[in-house]
């Protein structure tokens, strides 16, 4: 059985939240000699001497619409890596608990884990890049809180079966987090309306992709009302910045530009995906639902310092378990792509004089 109260942190059970002057007050005064804000104004034509709004109401309300769920379901964090390290200090003991990882698979999961000294446990991915379940379920104890999921993953592209994922919700006592960073460019469904269904559920989604705002830094983390309120327990005040609740907003009136981008990105994807598997050299390109290809490609390393020398930046994986000479390109406009494509047949023409 799922229980909450023994998955949170003893000194977060404890905790009591620091009470921001904007906490304090929030109406509608005329004078606000509350916060210690420079009353004279910035140097920037706006209000920026003022501290945002630590609850980013109006953006909650917003996404509220757009997901479909109650903003009391929505967390907002500093990025998705935020709402990461976040979840690692409300729920996970340093020095004792554990969480169960399924690489390959996003780093930060890792990297924040050891920031936290959090064990980690492996259960890396089948050869399809699917969940292996039996590892999992071996994996889990008494101390495992967290076991985290990422559908599209990262770096291999493809979408984690829906009933492999129902099968981790439905057995496991712990929380499961579901990072859906690339879901917008995924034909599979998000599992955001599954929130009443799976008390143990976190689905994290991100403006920095298909959103196209990876700059002002936003994330969202999706959950029951329970797990919502320890995260803003945990997360500073003013975790997410004015200008950035200014841009969001603004940028959430251009629905229907951000979904021509993603057409636009999912036809070149595919599109860059056929180019790439007629190339001599390519012995795989993975199956994707996100907005980049991961290419299984003799001399990968070689290739990627090539490309480095064109001044094209891919990434490099080979390093990486399962993905052994794979490079993985993220989709770019289609000057950058052509670009892209003709210094890979330069790399084939070079090969053949030598
Ligand atoms: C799977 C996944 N989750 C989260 C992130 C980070 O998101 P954010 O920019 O919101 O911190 C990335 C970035 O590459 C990612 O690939």
């Amino acid at each position: 059985m799922f229980h909450l109260d023994k998955l949170i942190r003893e000194n977060i059970k404890k905790l009591t939240p620091y009470s921001s002057a904007r906490d304090e007050y929030s109406g509608e005064a005329k004078v606000f000699l509350d916060a210690n804000e420079n009353s004279l104004g910035s140097p920037l034509n706006r209000w920026y001497n003022r501290y945002p709004d630590p609850h980013q109401r109006a953006i909650k309300e917003k996404l509220s619409i757009v997901k479909g769920i109650g903003a009391e379901h929505i967390f907002l964090g500093n990025g998705s890596d935020e709402c990461i390290d976040l979840l690692f200090r409300s729920f996970c003991e340093p020095g004792k608990d554990n969480v169960i990882l399924c690489p390959p698979t996003y780093g930060m999961y890792e990297v924040s884990a050891n920031i936290n000294d959090i064990a980690i446990k492996k259960a890396p991915l089948l050869d399809d890049f699917q969940l292996d379940l039996i590892h999992l379920e071996k994996l889990v104890d008494a101390n495992t809180k967290i076991i985290w999921v990422c559908s599209p993953n990262n770096p291999t592209g493809n979408s984690l079966h829906r009933t492999d994922i129902e099968m981790v919700l439905n057995n496991f006592d712990g929380i499961v987090v579901i990072d859906e960073a690339y879901i917008n460019f995924a034909k599979q469904k998000s599992f955001v309306q599954e929130l009443t269904e799976y008390p143990n559920l976190v689905v994290m989604q991100t403006f920095s992709k298909a959103w196209g705002l990876a700059g002002l830094r936003l994330g969202m983390a999706f959950s029951s009302t329970a797990i919502i309120e320890i995260l803003d327990k945990v997360k500073p005040p003013y975790n997410i910045n004015q200008a950035t609740q200014e841009l969001v907003l603004k940028a959430m009136e251009e629905v229907g530009q951000v979904n021509d981008m993603i057409r636009l990105l999912v036809d070149m994807r595919n599109a860059l995906a056929e180019v790439f598997r007629s190339m001599p050299t390519v012995e795989k390109v993975y199956p994707s639902d996100a907005n980049f290809i991961l290419v299984k490609i003799k001399e990968a390393s070689m290739i990627y310092r090539f490309l480095i020398s064109r001044g094209i930046v891919v990434r490099d994986r080979s390093n990486v378990r399962l993905c052994e000479d794979c490079l993985r390109v993220t989709v770019g406009t289609e000057n950058e792509n052509t670009m892209l494509v003709n210094a890979m047949q330069d790399w084939y023409a070079g090969k053949q004089t030598v």
